[in-house]
């Protein structure tokens, strides 16, 4: 979704700011734009589409303070007009904006009536004009004065052209300044700047940080909105690891996806014996997330309701949140996010707080769910790809160390097997990636057609959820999940001769019954490529054997649904890393 950049210093701040943006490019985004400030006033420039239009039309803009955006079109569509900076009607001020004003119809009429334009159907550009109307020479006074019209989210990079410092302030929407030896950054995540500085301040929501250079070196200030100076520590971020470039692999997503044994391994070693003080005392447990995050839950009602027998309940963030659930104080509320952002995962959070225990699995450090709960965090490393696959397989294995607690606490016998399960699968999702070139060959068949159906059941289904999910969202075919009993209630009458079906079936309990809704459709014509571990040749018309596994094998069967995504997209030319219309981390409702 939307990245903000900012810097301040000696240097000129239109490639900072590009290496800014590009950086934050996996965010997904339609149009980006750069503001800086030089000896004529504030300059603009912003493109519709890649960050390489704007490079292209902004390369010679110069000043040592400026500000960058890629926008994912929410208000307006995606064009220059509507990217960001927006310019007030002065020309005084140009913003950044991360979020939603809410009641952006109500300024901008407020803003109307006293003379004010507009030139985009944003709801950002109304921060812009306010700051104008608010400003009679001081900055500080006027960003406040703005903050206390605004209802909604925001995090704003503002400059000035009287003024030589770079501002910032959040509301709910994720934001961090950076600081080297002698230079200041902002940015709407660590990443953008994590190849200028490890050193951070993490800004809570209504926290307003100016930041300027004196005698050569970075000064910030930090205050909240009636104007009180807030001391703050700052954050190390680790240093950069492996994913700062794709090495030798076309893509992210490949390359991530080939990462998961060594994301696992570390994953399981940081959290096979750490202390996950809130699941002592708990009765029952809902689990919650968006997209690949919700499949996760879903993974994770199945397995730790089977193997633990405690009452779970898996939601999709979005709908929990405003639907009034019934929680009792003994429950847990386990919130799934790979970024930690997600605005309605935090939403869902924050409806459970006070009510039950809080707690989150998550893959970025210190963003804002871990504020909130207690976080279990994956040790997945940044994932770029818009589509996740490392992130989503860390956050499975997380849920089975819950499960593997769960049951050592009663001292259940199957937790031996499980915990060498776990300890075994970072070389069982090796052998999994081993597949590869089969599923290569089979991808021609799957691309050439606009429509697939998965099915499963059990974990399986949940599974079989995600790798549809995968598919649809970088190849742009249509997938359709069902589990594998359900599909004849209706569905079933879209089957004819060449439809695709993709079955997940690794439960040994469960096969007979998936094996006969396999037939079902294979009755109707239907080419049915098989993901198991078990010999179902019989049935299927491809089958991609996966290594067998009592407990694990629904992540191995994923792991081989997202290979076949990455190359049935790849044969329809797709572009893989960053899908249309998706953002990486979904920071508005
Ligand atoms: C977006 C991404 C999905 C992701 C979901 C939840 O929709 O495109 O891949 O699963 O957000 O993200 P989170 O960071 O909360 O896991």
């Amino acid at each position: 979704m939307c990245g903000i950049v900012g810097y301040i210093g000696n240097q000129n701040a239109t490639p900072i700011l590009f290496n800014g943006l590009k950086r934050l490019e996996y965010r997904g985004y339609d149009s980006a734009g750069i503001a800086t400030i030089d000896s004529n006033g504030i300059s603009i420039k912003k493109s519709e589409g890649r960050l390489c239009n704007l490079i292209q039309i902004a390369s010679s803009e110069c000043g040592n303070i400026g500000i960058g955006h890629t926008r994912w079109a929410t208000h307006g569509c995606p064009d220059a007009k509507n990217a960001h900076p927006h310019l007030s009607q002065s020309g005084a001020f140009a913003i950044v904006h991360n979020g939603i004003i809410e009641n952006y119809a109500e300024l901008k009429s407020f803003l109307s009536i006293r003379g004010f334009t507009f030139v985009s159907d944003t709801d950002s550009e109304v921060i812009a004009h306010l700051l104008d109307y608010y400003y009679d020479g001081d900055v500080i006074e006027a960003i406040l004065a703005t903050s206390s019209r605004l209802v909604g989210s925001y995090a704003l990079g503002i400059i000035c052209r009287d003024d030589h410092r770079l501002f910032a302030i959040k509301k709910d929407s994720p934001l961090v300044v950076g600081l080297s030896k002698s230079e200041a950054y902002i940015a709407s995540d660590m990443q953008a700047l994590t190849d200028k500085t490890r050193d951070f301040y993490i800004l809570d929501s209504g926290e307003i940080a100016i930041i300027s250079i004196v005698g050569g070196l970075p000064k910030i200030r930090v205050m909240n909105t009636r104007g009180k100076t807030i001391q703050k520590d700052t954050y190390r971020a680790e240093a950069e690891g492996e994913t700062a470039d794709k090495g030798d692999y076309p893509h992210f997503m490949l390359k991530e996806i080939y990462e998961q044994p060594a994301a696992i391994e570390r994953t399981l070693k940081a959290q096979l014996n750490a202390p996950l003080p809130f699941l002592s005392n708990i009765g029952g447990m809902h689990i919650i997330g968006c997209g690949s995050a919700y499949h996760a839950a879903l993974m994770g009602k199945y397995v730790i309701e089977a193997l633990t027998g405690m009452r779970v309940n898996a939601d999709i963030a979005s709908e929990f949140r405003y639907r009034n659930p019934r929680l009792q104080s003994s429950d847990l509320l386990l919130a799934i996010s790979q970024s930690g952002e997600t605005a309605d995962t935090i939403g869902a959070c924050l409806v459970a707080q006070n009510k039950c225990k809080t707690a989150c699995i998550v893959n970025v450090p210190e963003s804002s769910l871990t504020h909130i709960a207690s976080p279990m965090y994956t040790y997945a490393g940044s994932e770029v790809a818009v589509a996740t696959t490392k992130g989503f397989t860390t956050q499975l294995l997380n849920l089975y160390v819950i499960t593997l607690r769960l049951l050592q606490k009663r001292g259940d016998i199957r937790a031996k097997l499980l915990q060498d399960e776990l300890t075994a699968l970072p070389f069982a999702i090796a052998k999994a990636l081993e597949l590869e070139g089969q599923i290569k060959n089979l991808s021609p068949i799957v691309a050439s057609h606009e429509t697939a159906y998965f099915i499963g059941r059990g974990a399986d289904y949940a599974s079989a959820k995600e790798s549809a999910l995968k598919l649809k969202e970088i190849s742009y075919i249509h997938a359709d999940c069902y589990p594998a009993g359900e599909l004849k209630h209706g569905t079933i009458s879209l089957i004819e001769k060449g439809s695709v079906v993709v079955a997940i079936a690794t439960d040994q309990a469960l096969l007979d019954k998936t094996v006969s809704n396999i037939i079902e459709v294979k009755a109707r014509g239907a080419f049915v490529i098989g993901i198991s571990c078990f010999d179902i040749s019989h049935v299927c018309d491809k089958l991609i054997s996966i290594p067998q596994a009592q407990y694990t094998s629904p992540i191995l069967a994923s792991v081989a649904a997202q290979l076949l995504a990455y190359h049935v997209a790849l044969a329809r030319g797709c572009d893989i890393d960053k899908p249309r219309n998706l953002a990486k981390s979904v920071t508005v409702e």
